[in-house]
């Protein structure tokens, strides 16, 4: 080997000093900004944006569903592949969306604000949540052309929700977001077990996190307290700090009475797009598509909710053949990889959400850090498009069949994610 030639082999990098820098450019896919984060985070926030209701069952299923879908290439020349897609009537880059995730900036000091600077950037759809910490008409300011979603809750008395809406609509927000999965606050144990309050409370097991997380606590202690500003103004939360009492006050005031009716009535009010978030029913799909809806997210709340609840993957097909093209259909929990994506589209949905998965990239990277999480299912989307032999969002929706084979029915389960989020 000459000289000259052997220098090609020789690669040494500069070491990079920057914990983010070092992420950035070192953590190759969902699970390992999930690693990183975990080690930004004090174990109780960890293990609140992490974890799942009761036994978990939900939260390990959502990601085993994947594994029992395989997928079938075939022979044929691809051009692209196109990634983008129609969403609610605007042109996404992805068949993806960001899907609102309350009290973000418990995770990194610009919260909300960074993670729709990332989704700006991207040309997706970004879903602010009801409980943001951040202001909608701040994140409208700062992202104009950002495709806007809100996470509106039921359940208002009718002065508050008009003025809500009102709100939203002067925001220039597109689309609200209706929960449907909240009735009761989840049973999230290992919060229980770890004493989580939002915000952290100083006890002696904090003061202890403090030395093995200095980074994160130092970040949050210099920055604005957290408080809900898209609640009703009127109310202490919107204005003020949230306190410990506060937060539980407000997630444990769920609105159970709220139903068809009230979902009916914002149809009328509202001249914008709905979206249905949290069901896996499909009579309730149908339903939605009778009082015409736009939208429908299949989901399961990320297994936060209700433990042992199906998977939107598991009803995909049955609630796509009862609306047809009626209304969209989204997906979310536990999307981590762009197979998944192309799954999921290829069983029916129109797109996919994720809720962890950016804020892993949060937490780990700041804004940066959410940009490559949708970039890194991005390109493993394309690839796997490619791979597979479709060009095309709307190829793989039209021949979603060809590509997928359930293993469940031809009884080839494989022994495959066992321990998912853990
Ligand atoms: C920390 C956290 C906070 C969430 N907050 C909300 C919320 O305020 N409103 C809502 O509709 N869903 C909320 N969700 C659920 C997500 O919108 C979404 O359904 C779920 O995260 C999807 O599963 P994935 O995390 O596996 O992608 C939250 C999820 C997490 C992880």
């Amino acid at each position: 080997m000459k000289i000259g030639e052997a220098k090609e082999l020789i690669q040494v990098k500069a070491p990079v000093f920057s914990r983010r820098r070092r992420v950035l450019a070192n953590a190759y896919n969902v699970e390992e900004y999930r690693k990183s984060a975990r080690k930004v985070l004090p174990a109780g926030i960890f293990d609140y944006l992490d974890g799942g209701s009761e036994d978990e069952v939900t939260l390990r299923r959502n990601r085993a569903v994947f594994d029992s879908w395989a997928l079938m290439p075939s022979w044929g020349p691809v051009e692209g592949p196109d990634t983008s897609t129609a969403l609610l009537g605007r042109t996404s880059a992805l068949p993806l969306t960001l899907t609102p995730t309350g009290a973000t900036r418990l995770f990194h000091p610009e919260g909300e604000a960074a993670v729709a600077a990332a989704a700006d950037r991207a040309h997706i759809p970004y879903g602010l949540a009801g409980l943001s910490t951040v202001a909608m008409e701040t994140i409208a300011r700062s992202h104009p052309g950002l495709d806007r979603w809100f996470n509106f809750g039921l359940g208002s008395e009718p002065k508050a929700a008009k003025d809500k809406l009102a709100r939203c609509e002067a925001a220039g927000f597109t689309t609200l977001i209706v929960g449907v999965d909240t009735r009761a606050l989840g049973a999230r144990e290992r919060d229980l077990h770890n004493g989580f309050t939002a915000p952290p409370a100083l006890t002696l097991s904090t003061i202890a996190d403090i030395a093995r997380r200095p980074s994160w606590w130092v970040n949050f202690l210099r920055s604005e307290g957290i408080s809900f500003p898209n609640l009703d103004p009127h109310s202490a939360a919107a204005t003020s700090m949230v306190t410990p009492s506060m937060w539980q006050h407000i997630l444990g005031h769920s609105d159970a009475s709220s139903g068809w009716k009230e979902l009916e009535e914002l149809r009328q009010a509202w001249q914008g797009k709905i979206v249905l978030k949290g069901c896996v029913n499909p009579s309730d799909v149908d339903k939605a598509a009778r009082i015409g809806l736009d939208a429908v997210q299949l989901s399961n709340h990320g297994g936060r909710q209700l433990d042992h609840m199906l998977s939107p993957m598991d009803v995909l097909q049955e609630s796509r053949q009862r609306v047809g093209d009626s209304l969209e259909i989204y997906v979310d929990s536990g999307i981590r990889r762009g197979s998944d994506i192309l799954k999921a589209l290829a069983l029916g949905a129109d797109a996919c959400s994720i809720g962890r998965a950016y804020l892993y990239g949060l937490v780990a990277a700041g804004s940066p850090g959410v940009g490559r999480i949708i970039d890194i299912l991005a390109d493993e989307l394309r690839r796997t498009m490619t791979l597979v032999g479709v060009s095309s969002v709307p190829e793989l929706k039209a021949r979603g069949g060809e590509i997928l084979r359930d293993l469940r029915s031809s009884g080839e389960i494989l022994e495959t994610t066992k321990s998912g989020n853990n």
